[in-house]
């Protein structure tokens, strides 16, 4: 079969080289858009990350696409939809470590409460007191978990380990754990307004879009922490700034913004000083500017997945995934990804 990786990297092809050694595989640096498609199309397996487009527009010029591996757990990147009717096996790596977006929102969380940017902008000034730097406590705070899957359970145990009080929501409560663990799902309602920290941690998918918007910002408790490690758009990005503005919300920690991979082409677009096409949507991108310069919010450019340990996982399975299909095992395709889907 004639295999591509996309948006590969030096130390990912000497993986993958080793383990497909005897599989013809083309390596790109490039994402797969449906700019390129065209030049791939008589690729029958592609493995991608997560800034590859794969919608109708992308996949429909593949002749013959048999499967697709995406190197990342997240796959609203893909039309799924259409590979279903078109028979594309898609595998993804649900499971390379939870706790690895689990560290990184705690990172993010303590680097707010404990005013860690500022202390150390001032110790590089050459500046050593702690005036202004009069940080908050996590012990005792209740932390709302929206979506106890992978990710958020392990933030529940993080939690819970710093002795918070934990409350969350999920469409599908795990009991068992909340048992073992000693906390209670409640509505998404009442959680907005008892949490003094909230961490998103539920797929994008149509039930989760802007599920933190405009309408029930007023819910939100006064000085709430919001942390999304998720997709930027389960928060509708204005809704943050104007929770912000009227100092509802206290500080947004954020790993992932609205219209992320959109907003990677426009920098690249004014940077080579091209004209921005009239489709170009600049709100968001300059709503996304202001949430990087306030002094409220911190933001990391999608990299909570990206520890030495947890890429070389991510390569590592997808490869398996590879070499699963080839063989015609089939007992991980799909799996988590019909699950959620028949969930909602
Ligand atoms: P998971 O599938 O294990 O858990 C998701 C949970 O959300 C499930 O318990 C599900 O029942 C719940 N859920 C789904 N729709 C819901 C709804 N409408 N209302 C309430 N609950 C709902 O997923 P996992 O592994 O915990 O990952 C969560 C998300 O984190 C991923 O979908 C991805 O978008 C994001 N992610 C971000 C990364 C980053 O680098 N920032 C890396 C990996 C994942």
């Amino acid at each position: 079969m004639k295999i591509a990786f996309f948006e590969i990297e030096g130390w990912e092809k000497e993986i993958v080289e080793k383990e497909l050694k005897s599989h013809e595989v083309f390596y790109t640096k490039e994402a797969l858009v449906p700019e390129n498609a065209e030049k791939y199309q008589d690729f029958e397996i592609v493995s991608v990350f997560v800034h590859s487009i794969l919608r109708k527009e992308t996949l429909a010029k593949f002749k013959n696409l048999k499967m697709i591996a995406t190197r990342s757990a997240g796959y609203d990147h893909i039309d799924i939809d259409f590979c279903k009717q078109n028979k594309i096996a898609v595998y993804r790596v649900p499971d390379y470590g939870a706790h690895v977006i689990a560290e990184h929102a705690l990172a993010l969380l303590l680097t707010a409460v404990k005013n860690i940017p500022q202390a150390i902008e001032k110790t590089r000034k050459g500046i050593f007191n702690y005036q202004g730097l009069r940080g908050y406590e996590l012990k005792d705070k209740t932390i709302g978990i929206v979506g106890t899957g992978r990710i958020g359970k392990h933030m529940i145990t993080f939690s819970k380990a710093l002795g918070m009080n934990v409350v969350a929501y999920d469409a599908y409560p795990d009991e068992d754990f909340a048992k073992k663990y000693e906390f209670d799902y409640i509505d998404l309602e009442k959680l907005l307004s008892v949490s003094d920290i909230i961490s998103l941690h539920v797929p994008l998918l149509p039930s989760t879009y802007h599920l933190i918007n405009r309408k029930n910002l007023s819910l939100l408790k006064k000085g709430v922490i919001i942390i999304n490690t998720a997709r930027g758009e389960i928060i509708e990005t204005e809704a943050l700034i104007e929770g912000l503005e009227k100092g509802i919300i206290s500080f947004a920690c954020l790993d992932v913004i609205e219209k992320e991979r959109e907003f990677a082409k426009f920098q690249k677009t004014l940077r080579a000083g091209e004209v921005l096409p009239d489709s170009t949507e600049y709100k968001t991108f300059l709503l996304n500017y202001y949430l990087f310069t306030h002094p409220r919010v911190f933001v990391t450019p999608h990299n909570a997945f990206n520890t030495h340990e947890a890429v070389r996982r991510i390569v590592q399975i997808s490869v398996e995934n590879i070499l699963n299909f080839l063989k015609g095992d089939r007992t991980t395709l799909f799996v988590n990804i019909v699950e959620t889907f028949a969930k909602h």
